[in-house]
């Protein structure tokens, strides 16, 4: 089985972007977490990050038939991409979405998300351990169903 965790714009700069919001944990940190977490249940995990709509859009489009689960945090993309969305629900793949923060105490723009309604489980203000949470969602539950 394989896993494909999607990072949106400026979570390139995880660790030192607003570390009081998002941590100081780097997204190489947490990907190298998710690698470690995917093998120890024989799950091959991949990882993109891209701030641009399309290579993310690209990058869904290629997980078609590959990825069992896509992990996405669509970052401000969340707010405002019907693209991403509609990408996510073209190539059928189960999705969960992971927010650092808990948007929900945060702006009341951050609210609303365009992915939530077809997301299999959404996971906000866990911080990076949302990754690994969302890992292991997708190995007990999401998984055994696909596959
Ligand atoms: C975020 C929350 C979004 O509102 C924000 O635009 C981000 C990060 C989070 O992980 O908490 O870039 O997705």
């Amino acid at each position: 089985p394989s896993i494909l965790i999607l990072n949106g714009p400026n979570l390139n700069l995880l660790g030192l972007r607003e570390p009081h919001i998002y941590g100081s944990e780097t997204l190489q940190d947490v990907e190298n977490t998710c690698r470690e977490l995917g093998s120890r249940h024989n799950v091959s995990i991949e990882t993109f990050q891209s701030n641009h709509e399309g290579h993310l859009i690209d990058r869904i489009h290629e997980a078609r038939n590959k990825a069992d689960v896509i992990v996405i945090n669509p970052a401000g993309y969340t707010h405002t991409s019907v693209a991403i969305r509609d990408a996510l629900l073209s190539v059928s793949i189960p999705f969960i979405e992971v927010h650092l923060s808990n948007v929900h105490a945060r702006e009341q723009w951050r609210h609303h998300s365009y992915f939530s309604d077809k997301a299999a489980a959404c996971i906000v203000g866990l911080g990076t351990f949302g990754y690994e949470a969302a890992i292991q969602f997708a190995v007990r539950k999401v998984i055994p169903k696909t596959t």
